[in-house]
């Protein structure tokens, strides 16, 4: 599918995303601390950045595995039907596990994933999102940990994408078309 052209306004630094996630990582730590080993399961594929930086701050002892679940594909609308393309290779029941997604937008993937989780019998389950965009919220949902809430914008960068593009950017960008939408 062809894309409209569009430019990236920088909307978080690479440092801004760093100092935040250094704190998190230590409200983090002491909320799990004791745990024999924090699950810390990446919502794939947007999170893999976000999930590499995190435990990398977390002085834990973590085991890390990936969930996907099928979200905007290659539009901009989410879709209210969450499917899993991909599931956890381990067991979680009886586990303490830290869910990490990168943006909750209407709530409806959250929402899915934690029950499908919670589900399967954790000792205690906990979300991270390093965006929030509150004002979009369908489903009433919040993870236990934010980064940043930020304004109804398309973001892209620091994993996130726009069609597959612009996932490696180190900062978070807002799209800003430069041409009107065909149509
Ligand atoms: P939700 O189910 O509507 O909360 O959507 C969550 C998923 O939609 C996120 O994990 C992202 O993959 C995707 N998403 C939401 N907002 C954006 C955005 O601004 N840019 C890119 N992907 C987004």
């Amino acid at each position: 599918m062809s894309q409209p052209e569009y430019v990236i306004d920088q909307m978080i630094s690479a440092k801004s995303i760093a100092a935040r996630i250094e704190a998190l990582a230590r409200e983090i730590r002491t909320a799990f601390a004791g745990t024999e080993k924090l699950v810390v399961v990446g919502l794939l594929r947007g999170s893999f950045v976000f999930i590499a930086d995190l435990v990398r701050e977390l002085d834990l002892p973590v085991e890390v595995d990936f969930l996907e679940a099928s979200s905007y594909g290659e539009a901009m609308e989410s879709s209210r039907e969450v499917r899993i393309l991909k599931d956890l290779r381990g067991q979680i029941a009886g586990r303490d596990v830290l869910l990490v997604e990168d943006i909750v937008d209407t709530g409806f993937t959250l929402d899915h994933v934690v029950k499908l989780l919670q589900s399967r019998n954790p000792k205690r389950l906990e979300t991270i999102a390093l965006l929030d965009k509150p004002t979009r919220r369908e489903v009433d949902v919040k993870a236990t940990w934010t980064g940043f809430e930020i304004p109804d914008e398309f973001v892209v960068g620091y994993g996130i994408d726009y069609g597959q593009r612009d996932r490696n950017l180190p900062y978070i960008g807002k799209v800003r078309f430069t041409e009107p939408a065909a149509g």
